[in-house]
């Protein structure tokens, strides 16, 4: 399928831009969905291979601490973000549900995603962090919980912990981030219930093409962390020339180059005027060339320097 055609419908949404209104979006697996749903703003929701829907913009969470944290997310939810991803490692957590109860918004109207650490993988039971997530996140349940990294020798038992969770109903659905496609191969062997998201580092100096290919070939939708390479691509002259053409940031053209390629992105700040700026991107459209010209900055690096298969935390 062409990226024209994919993000087709979207677009035809996200001019409209209207709490509310409902239209067609494609899948990440490029299989029409029946109408969805749109998000303030105009993000598009994505349907998960469960049934389920997320917003396929939202909040990072990473590094924002305490009251920065709650400020932060009450502000996001002002602006018209409706997706949260924290993780235990974050320990923001309750600041994050903290922002999101402030903000006066019903439970059901957020998406919330958490993450269970290494450390608490590799010391079962690791029922003991997860109710401590599900309390911390408000005690009712959490919407997409992840296997933060590929810790190989508890992969499975804590995946098949994390299944209890979802037959109980205080996990809706389970995934896992930094997952390469031998993890994710591996894991399809014994998973009695299917993973919805895979959460990988891309951006331009990463764009990952055949790991999202191979994700997606699982109908497994991928999701961008570190979207903006942690601020590290803005300067680059690439994109801010494109974001002259249609009075966009740097940050807005980047973000718009995820959504455009079908993936799900999660964009942090602590700065409200960036918070504004980065969800303002549903009334334009990048050209085949500018979305070649920004994919050709790609280095296949890291800004961490993480490697899922060879990591020490
Ligand atoms: N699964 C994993 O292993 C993993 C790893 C890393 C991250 N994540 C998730 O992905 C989220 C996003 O990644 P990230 O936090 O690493 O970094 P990011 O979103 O790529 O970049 C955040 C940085 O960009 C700056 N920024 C944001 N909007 C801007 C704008 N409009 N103009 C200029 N600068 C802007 C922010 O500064 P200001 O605050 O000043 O705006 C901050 O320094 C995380 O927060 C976390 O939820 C997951």
């Amino acid at each position: 399928m062409k990226r024209r055609d994919f993000i087709k419908a979207p677009l035809i949404v996200a001019g409209t831009a209207m709490l509310g209104k409902v239209g067609m979006i494609s899948g990440f697996s490029g299989i029409a969905h029946a109408a969805l749903p749109v998000e303030p703003m105009g993000i598009p929701n994505i349907a998960l291979n469960n049934g389920i829907t997320i917003p396929q913009f939202g909040f990072g969470t990473w590094t924002l601490t305490g009251d920065t944290a709650v400020k932060s997310v009450r502000a996001a939810i002002e602006h018209g973000y409706r997706l949260f991803d924290t993780a235990q490692a974050y320990r923001n957590e309750a600041q994050v549900w903290q922002g999101i109860k402030e903000s006066g918004i019903a439970r059901k109207d957020v998406f919330i995603t958490s993450k269970i650490w290494t450390s608490n993988m590799r010391n079962p039971p690791q029922r003991t962090s997860i109710d401590r997530s599900i309390e911390l996140l408000g005690s009712d349940y959490i919407d997409l919980f992840m296997i933060h990294w590929p810790v190989k020798e508890r992969i499975r038992e804590t995946w098949e912990t994390m299944e209890e969770y979802v037959k109980k109903g205080l996990i809706r659905s389970i995934g896992f981030s930094n997952f390469n496609p031998h993890h994710i191969d591996a894991l399809l062997q014994y998973a009695k219930v299917k993973p919805v998201v895979n959460q990988i580092e891309i951006h331009p100096y990463h764009t990952q093409e055949p790991n999202v290919a191979a994700t997606r070939g699982y109908d497994i939708a991928a999701q961008s962390w570190s979207p903006l390479a942690q601020g590290k691509v803005l300067h680059e002259k690439v994109i801010l020339d494109i974001g002259k053409k249609y009075n966009k940031s740097a940050a807005q053209v980047v973000l718009r180059w995820h959504i455009e390629r079908g993936l799900i992105v999660i964009p942090r700040s602590k700065n409200p005027a960036h918070i504004a700026e980065n969800i303002r991107i549903f009334d334009f459209e990048l050209s085949e060339s500018d979305m070649a010209a920004i994919s050709g900055l790609n280095r296949n690096t890291s800004t961490i320097g993480a490697d899922p298969d060879n990591f020490s935390w």
